[in-house]
Formats: structure tokens, sequence, C-alpha cells
């Protein structure tokens, strides 16, 4: 049965007396509100370690000002129900104060990864990845986890978390978990949520205007300046407010050259009140 903590001492009791029986421990990070992506992770989790702690924070580093994290949706009950269903045994659920101590959050030490993080998000978020380094070192430190699972649906949180991992020598396994999408391709999101139903009915165009961009790819086209600018042009078309469509290496994220071989496409683009992301991988031979 699931257990709930909210405090340090508390997880790391627990997880210290997994590790003196030699057992494996697995993280997963979320902000709560959780849908199958979530779930997936968790699984995968089962697969790797001997036992699943998914922390729920929804952290206030990694918003600006001027975005959602007062509104961010909160469903502490549900995701418990949820989590017990898949076989989580342990929620870690802080708030603020336990997280990052009494002092002004401006004050805080924080970890960022350079040049990765005011890249393509980072553009129009410029202290999100900052946040998300910051706490999920923190998360890392306090559950003292063997492996941390993170989904391909973030895909530059993923890059960036890995490249932290790798730069500090976190001793930490990470593992990337495939996107998980509703029947329509729409990749799940806790922020689909904020959707109208009109607005539902559009927002599968992302992943299908990705998807054609990926067939273009495979085809051969090499103008990828003119495939993202034609991509924008259609996510407009379509209702969005796009923030950009990019053909990127998938390893550093950087623009693609006409021999990169391993590529990301990654966009993000507003739908209504709902700031959408998503990705396609794709290996040319
Ligand atoms: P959150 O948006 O709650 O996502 C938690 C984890 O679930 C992330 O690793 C994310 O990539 C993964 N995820 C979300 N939707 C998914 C989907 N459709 N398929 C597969 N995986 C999916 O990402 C965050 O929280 C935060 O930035 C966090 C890492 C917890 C730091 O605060």
């Amino acid at each position: 049965t699931l257990k709930k903590v909210t405090t340090i001492t508390e997880l790391r009791t627990q997880v210290a007396q997994w590790h003196e029986a030699k057992q494996r421990v697995a993280l997963v990070p979320t902000m709560g509100n959780l849908h199958a992506g979530h779930l997936q992770l968790v699984k995968e989790g089962l697969k790797v370690a001997d036992h699943v702690v998914v922390s729920i924070f929804v952290n206030p580093t990694q918003f600006a000002p001027n975005e959602d994290y007062q509104s961010y949706p909160r469903t502490l009950e549900q995701d418990c129900e949820a989590l017990e269903k898949v076989g989580a045994e342990l929620v870690f659920a802080p708030n603020v104060a336990e997280m990052y101590g009494q002092q002004d959050l401006s004050t805080v030490t924080t970890v960022e990864v350079p040049i990765l993080s005011q890249l393509l998000c980072g553009k129009f978020r410029p202290i999100h990845f900052a946040g998300v380094t910051t706490v999920v070192n923190r998360l890392f430190n306090i559950s003292q986890a063997d492996v941390a699972l993170f989904g391909q649906k973030d895909y530059q949180q993923l890059t960036i978390i890995k490249r932290m991992v790798n730069d500090l020598y976190m001793p930490i396994t990470i593992i990337g978990v495939p996107t998980i999408r509703e029947t329509s391709g729409l990749a799940m999101s806790s922020r689909n949520g904020y959707l109208t139903a009109e607005e539902k009915q559009i927002a599968p165009r992302l992943y299908q205007i990705l998807t054609h961009l990926k067939e273009q790819l495979q085809a051969g086209e090499k103008a990828f300046t003119a495939l993202e600018a034609n991509a924008v042009q259609q996510l407009q078309q379509a209702g969005f407010k796009p923030d950009y469509v990019a053909i990127r290496d998938a390893n550093t994220l950087q623009d693609a050259q006409v021999q990169t071989r391993e590529l990301v496409i990654l966009a993000a683009a507003w739908l209504g009140k709902a700031r959408l992301i998503d990705n396609i991988c794709l290996i040319l031979n």
C-alpha cells in the first residue's frame, strides 16, 4: 500500500531502510495532477528498481511571475489513488518550506546548466530550467534514489537533466520514457486541462503537423528553415500561437546540419490558456 510523507526525514528514513536491505530505489519527480504519462514512468520504474518513490511538488522556482504557478492543478487525493493502483510505494509531497527552507526563494542555492537552458523553451521561459535543475538536484539529494525517470515529452528538460547529472558526477541513472499520447495523438499533459472543448478538437493538430514534418525529413528534405517556417504557419492556421518549431540535433539541441543523422523536431505553441509542447525524434540513414 501507498505511504504518503511530507518531510525529508521520513523519506530518507524509508529509503535508508530499503538500501540497508540492498534494494534499489527509483524516483519519479512530478508536479502532480497525474495522468497516464506520469503513471507510465512509475511502471517503468518498477521494472528497474525494487521500490518507486513519486515526488509531487509544484515547484515555485520554475515558474515566472506571469505563469500558472497559482492555478496549476493540485489533486493530491486522486493522485495517490492512481499511484496506489500502479504499485508506487511512497509519495513525497513536501510544502515549499520543506523543500527550500524559510528563506526568500530568490536567495536559495541554485544549479544551472548554461546554453541548453537558454535555447528553445528557454528563450520564452528564461528562468524555467534553472528552477527545474535546482529542484531536481534537491530531490536527488534528498531521496538518494539509484535511478530517476523522466518523460521524453519534455525533451529539453530530459536533455538538461542528463547533462547536469553528467557534469556534476551525480550518482544516479537517468532513464527517458517515451511520450504517452491520447488516441488522437495529443501528448498527455496536466496543462491539457486548461483547454476548452473547442480547443481540445484543435490540439491534436500539433502532433499531426510535427509528424508531417518528420515525413518530409525522412523523404530527404533538407531546407530546415523553410520546413520550420511552414510548420509554424500551419500551426497558426489551425488556431495556435506558436512560440517555435525547431529541427535540432537530438543529442546537443543545436541546429541540425545537413549531415546530422539523429534529429529531434520540437515545438511549443499556445492554444488558448495552455502552452503545449511536443517533439518527435527520428534517425536518418
Ligand atoms: P510534470 O510536468 O508533472 O512531469 C513529470 C514527469 O512526467 C516529467 O518527467 C515529464 O516529462 C513526464 N511526463 C509528462 N507528460 C508525459 C507524457 N505524456 N508521457 C510521458 N511522460 C510524461 O516535468 C515536471 O513535472 C517538472 O518540471 C519536474 C521535473 C517534476 C520538476 O519540477
